[in-house]
């Protein structure tokens, strides 16, 4: 028998409704021992209350987060907020005996990730973080090619990059909202935004930065405030990480991150590369079909493979149509589920709360370079 894995969401905008469509078709994967219901849902804004109507399962709306903490019939809660609410709200989780799905950056700062794992750990509760991009086909082959058993056949590694890169921001039009503003995003700005992302790889497969140099800008300081003024915009845009990894037995590898909000003409595009002597390995969102590996032969080529659709949570979808957003979405819920239940099977999990810390003292770690214009040893 399935197990039943009952979630309510609290915060209902971009994210929170991501969710319910990822769980409204849940049936898409196969053979999956858990099945998930979304029972319940909070968020402040009726209008968004009113479109989670449309659910059949779900059986209480509410304002007030409290009120769905003390539900019975949820298991699991979903937490979509702005970051200077991740730390209460996510304590109030756990004391409530429930599980997390938290969103990142897992709290506002390092102090707050610090909290919010300790609590987690005392808890017992099963939690995890936010990060779906590695559940892509693509990312999941980079994972393999760099993981401990195969780096090697990479030859001598040369250099680790990884990135995100939005680029609406160029646009100073663009009216200000919560994630442009230190007070609700947190000082470390668009590293708390885009971050997690590009460290989840990197982290799960040990590479700790010893070391950064940031380099961190503020490019547009004002924005519309949609009232016909202007608001302070005083996040960070745009931040380069230049850090050193010890890899495979091989000391202090050059690991480069970026997170930018101003990258022309990138709409949501993450990647990853992994460059060595003898082979190497790329990935973009950009061209998500696209798995480009090096092979050092008599001739030196970048092979293109055109990828399908191989989960690792296998699904109907026919193997050789393109996998988006919205399928990674599903696949790291069906991580989470699969963790929960005890049953990832040696798969790859979502971000643990350890990992969220120590994305936080690297963007801390950053902050202070960027500051002092030093290297910061972590
Ligand atoms: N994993 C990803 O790819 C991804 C993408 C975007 C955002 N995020 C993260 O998701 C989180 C939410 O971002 P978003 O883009 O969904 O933001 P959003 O502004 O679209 O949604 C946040 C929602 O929280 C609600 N809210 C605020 N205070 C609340 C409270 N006290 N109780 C209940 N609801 C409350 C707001 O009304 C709003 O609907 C952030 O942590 C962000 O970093 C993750």
């Amino acid at each position: 028998m399935k197990k039943l894995m009952r979630v309510g969401i609290i915060g209902g905008g971009l994210m929170g409704r991501e969710a319910a469509s990822a769980f409204a078709r849940w049936f898409v994967l196969q053979n999956f021992p858990v099945k998930v219901e979304l029972t319940a849902v909070c968020d402040l804004q009726e209008s968004l209350l009113e479109w989670f109507r449309q659910i059949p399962t779900v059986k209480l709306l509410t304002k007030d987060s409290a009120e769905l903490l003390s539900s019975p019939n949820v298991d699991v809660v979903y937490v979509a907020v702005p970051h200077n609410l991740h730390e209460k709200i996510y304590l109030e989780v756990l004391a409530a005996g429930k599980d997390l799905l938290a969103e990142k950056p897992f709290g506002i700062d390092l102090a707050a990730a610090r909290k919010i794992e300790e609590a987690a750990k005392a808890s017992g509760r099963f939690v995890r973080c936010s990060s779906e991009f590695p559940f892509l086909p693509g990312p999941q082959r980079v994972v393999a090619a760099a993981s401990p058993e195969n780096i090697s056949k990479l030859g001598k590694v040369l250099e680790i990059n990884a990135g995100f890169w939005h680029a609406s921001d160029l646009d100073p039009t663009k009216p200000i909202n919560w994630k442009r503003q230190n007070q609700f995003c947190g000082e470390i700005g668009v590293m708390g935004d885009l971050g997690m992302h590009a460290v989840h790889i990197p982290a799960r497969l040990g590479w700790k930065p010893k070391r950064v140099h940031a380099q961190l800008q503020k490019i547009y300081t004002q924005r519309p405030d949609g009232k016909g003024g202007l608001a302070a915009c005083d996040t960070w845009d745009n931040a380069l990480l230049h850090c050193d990894v010890d890899v495979a037995g091989q000391s202090d590898i050059p690991m480069r991150l970026e997170m930018k909000r101003l990258a022309p003409g990138a709409t949501n595009t993450w990647w990853i590369e992994v460059l060595g002597t003898d082979g190497g390995v790329r990935f973009s969102t950009a061209e998500p079909k696209s798995l480009w590996t090096f092979v050092r032969g008599k001739e030196q080529c970048w092979q293109r493979t055109d990828l399908g659709h191989g989960m690792p949570f296998p699904v109907i979808t026919g193997g050789i149509f393109e996998a988006g957003f919205p399928d990674c979405f599903l696949q790291m819920w069906a991580a989470y589920a699969a963790e929960w239940a005890g049953e990832l099977n040696g798969k790859f999990g979502c971000v643990t709360p350890g990992e969220a810390v120590l994305s936080h003292e690297l963007f801390a770690a950053a902050l202070k370079s960027h500051l002092t214009k030093t290297v910061v040893t972590l």
